[in-house]
């Protein structure tokens, strides 16, 4: 579906909206509703499922959103985390420079320093993109963090997190002490990331506060042995900083052995791409042909990084490939860097004796983006009977935000059991929602609409002890539109398995 459709439904539906909407909104801040808040709950559920399956060593915890000034000083964002900025001398608007250069360079300017990107502004003979004069600024680097005051004197600075893996790593020592003392170890925190977008825009990618999923898995570079036979020749769609270099547009498909083999990749490195790519796949439902995995270039890299593939996913409503997660080798950058900020050693005993300071493998996942991505990916408009249509949101079942809807036939005579069943489907953990409102064609659009895989009728057959459908309803599946009857009592045990997340497993 393309962009504003999208939107638009998204909206109607109560999924998401613009924060402080009937003050005309908010840059960059969304609201979700029922569905969309359901939904980032299940897409978070599932995303713990798969990471945290991969070892009894890995932990979520939920620390602080706010920053004390010594951990961002020392964390290099107060330096580094900034983004080239232009400011328009005639109107006083600011563009990020990369938006401004969008058509000429539609790879990016990561890594070009603020003379070349003047140069290219020049060259291009850009112009203000909101009054159209050619007033544009030199670039700028324009610090990405919000700021605060905290406490009441005004005096102490300190800084909204602009990436929850920052209160991963000031968790490391505590964690440590609190754990089995035993490498790696793995910190995830599902939470929101601030950051003051010069140009918020295409909904829920370029966010001014939103929710990243993090697992940071802290490890001894000398001793990180995964089980790498189990993805070792699953194809990759691996797009290769030498490759993009040489003018590849596409893929080439490479199985992690070869990427060990050659030499490309560290075998810890290359397990976790895959299972990340699987996430993709087998979770989240993409066909393999509509991901990619792009690696960075040295100058384009993340400044903590040595290593960083992104995944992509090609986005109908955006126009081509996006990021939604990426992989992270950030080495001993973070813990080197607090050790020195706060002067505590952070390094650990190693099991084979002697010390460790441990290198950071960050596993990054946006929340919002891949919400806005599994819409794109998985709302379709298809034919049905006539010249109709039906909108459907094919989300695996696991991901729904509703997992049944319960209808009456008839909303007098059917509405108690129909009740009844919706609420005992709750108890067991199965989000159902009962609908009684207007026709049960009417009814099933609107369920197929919010993605609900299974929708259950009560009718008269159910509640009639003389007949041999007695104690059975109908359910019918999204997908086939197909209908069988189920006893009542068997209800949950035949939905349940169809809605358990996947766990990593070989594959
Ligand atoms: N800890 C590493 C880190 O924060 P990042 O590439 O800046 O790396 C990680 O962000 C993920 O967070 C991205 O892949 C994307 O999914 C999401 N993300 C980043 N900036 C965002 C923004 N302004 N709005 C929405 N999502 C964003």
């Amino acid at each position: 579906m393309k962009y504003d459709p999208l939107f638009a439904l998204l909206r109607r539906r109560g999924v998401l909206w613009p924060a402080a909407e009937i003050y005309g909104g908010a840059s960059g801040l969304f609201d979700y509703g029922p569905l969309g808040t359901a939904l980032k709950r299940r897409l978070e559920d599932a995303w713990r499922a798969w990471f945290l399956g991969l070892s009894e060593d890995y932990h979520w915890i939920e620390p602080a959103e706010i920053l004390p000034e010594a951990v961002v000083r020392a964390s290099g964002h107060l330096e580094n985390f900034t983004d080239p900025e232009v400011t328009c001398g005639k109107c006083g608007h600011s563009f990020r420079a990369d938006v401004v250069l969008e058509k000429v360079r539609p790879n990016g300017i990561d890594g070009l320093s603020p003379t070349a990107i003047a140069a290219l502004l020049r060259e291009a003979g850009s112009l203000c993109p909101h009054c159209g004069n050619d007033a544009l600024s030199v670039p700028r680097p324009f610090n990405l963090m919000f700021g605060l005051d905290f406490g009441p004197t005004g005096r102490e600075r300190a800084y909204l997190r602009p990436e929850t893996a920052q209160s991963s790593f000031l968790a490391f020592a505590r964690m440590w002490e609190v754990g089995r003392r035993a490498l790696p170890l793995g910190v995830a925190v599902i939470g929101r990331a601030y950051r003051n977008e010069i140009a918020p825009r295409q909904a829920l990618f370029r966010m001014r506060a939103f929710t990243q999923a993090e697992l940071q898995i802290f490890f001894d570079p000398g001793a990180f042995e995964m089980p790498l036979a189990e993805v070792a020749d699953l194809p990759l769609p691996i797009l290769s900083a030498a490759d993009r270099e040489r003018g590849a547009e596409g893929p080439t498909s490479r199985t992690p052995r070869e990427l060990v083999d050659g030499g490309s990749l560290p075998g810890f490195y290359a397990y976790h791409l895959a299972i990340s790519y699987r996430f993709y796949r087998d979770v989240l439902g993409y066909p393999a042909a509509s991901l990619r995995l792009l690696e960075k270039s040295d100058a384009e890299r993340a400044f903590y990084n040595k290593i960083q593939f992104d995944i992509e996913a090609h986005l109908e409503s955006l126009g081509g490939f996006k990021e939604l997660g990426a992989v992270h080798y950030r080495g001993d950058y973070d813990l080197g860097r607090h050790a020195e900020g706060s002067q505590k050693d952070l390094s650990v005993a190693k099991q084979a004796g002697g010390r460790v300071l441990p290198h950071v493998l960050e596993l990054t996942f946006g929340v919002d983006r891949n919400l806005w991505a599994l819409a794109d990916r998985h709302l379709v408009v298809e034919p049905a009977a006539g010249d109709e249509t039906r909108t459907v949101w094919k989300l695996p079942p696991y991901l729904a935000p509703v997992a049944v809807g319960v209808f009456p036939l008839l909303k007098k005579e059917h509405a108690g059991k129909a009740r009844e069943i919706a609420r005992t489907l709750g108890q067991v953990g199965i989000a159902a929602e009962y609908d009684a409102v207007g026709s049960i064609g009417k009814r099933y659009a609107r369920m197929d609409e919010a993605g609900v895989p299974y929708c259950i009728t009560v009718d008269g057959e159910t509640l009639d002890p003389t007949h041999p459908n007695h104690g059975t309803v109908t359910v019918r599946d999204r997908d086939s539109k197909s209908q069988r009857r189920v006893a009542v009592p068997e209800l949950a045990g035949q939905l349940a398995p169809g809605l358990l997340f996947p766990r990593v497993g070989p594959g």
